[in-house]
């Protein structure tokens, strides 16, 4: 498995260093942007972003936990950003013709969607997105507990997915840690996000390989 370390969770009085062990132990990085309307919560926006590229060694993960987040396409491929997922819940009707943006830009498009959304709403964008983000907390805030109900929805998408021969990556998100790599990996996981479980361990690069291991 893929393991994108959630940067929210870090300490941003020594991004730098952050980053560094990132760059030692991640596959991707993962950043959490919250506009404080489509989430109860503001994370960092593009101040943080630039700075991040400057030194990130490993592909961009950006999550756009946002009202609007074709606004900000353009940006995160400025900034060098290679996987972009948005809200199926903020895009609505416009979800394909964002990951025809996204394509357009370069970048690899993943369609996110909240515990509460049916997993069968991703049907449709088999075959369009690159990847899926399948949110194990609702969005908004780090250090949540898993959902045990989001393994289920994991094994319904990759059912689907291989049923129709998509190669769709599948990203789970919220509350990842060693206690359920395993079980994620079973139910079809591809891509783990994981903050607190990676920034809060006293070695983030052991913990990255023991999830990537699972
Ligand atoms: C939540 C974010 C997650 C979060 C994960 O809205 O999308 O990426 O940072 O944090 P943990 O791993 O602590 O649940
Ligand atoms: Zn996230």
């Amino acid at each position: 498995m893929l393991v994108s370390p959630s940067l929210l969770a870090a300490d941003f009085l020594h991004l730098d260093s952050e980053v560094e062990k990132l760059n030692r132990g991640a596959d991707w990085i993962h950043l959490d942007v919250m506009d404080g309307s489509f989430v109860p919560n503001i994370s960092f926006g593009f101040s943080v972003i630039d700075a991040v590229a400057k030194v990130a060694a490993k592909p961009m993960d950006a999550h756009l936990m946002v009202v609007h987040p074709e606004h900000w396409f353009e940006r995160l491929a400025a900034d060098g950003v290679e996987f972009v997922s948005f809200h199926l819940e903020a895009a609505g009707r416009r979800t394909a013709s964002h990951i025809m943006a996204i394509h357009d830009l370069g970048m690899k498009a993943g369609v996110a969607i909240n515990p509460d959304i049916p997993v069968r709403s991703l049907f449709p964008y088999i075959g369009k997105a690159d990847f899926f983000l399948i949110m194990s907390v609702f969005a908004g805030f780090g250090g949540q507990k898993f959902i045990y109900e989001s393994l289920d929805r994991i094994s319904e998408l990759k059912g689907e997915v291989v049923a129709r021969g998509a190669d769709a990556l599948i990203e789970v998100d919220g509350g990842v840690g060693t206690g359920n790599a395993a079980a994620l990996r079973e139910a079809g996981a591809d891509v783990l996000v994981a903050g607190s479980s990676v920034f809060n361990s006293p070695d983030a690069v052991a913990a990255m390989q023991s999830l990537r291991a699972a």
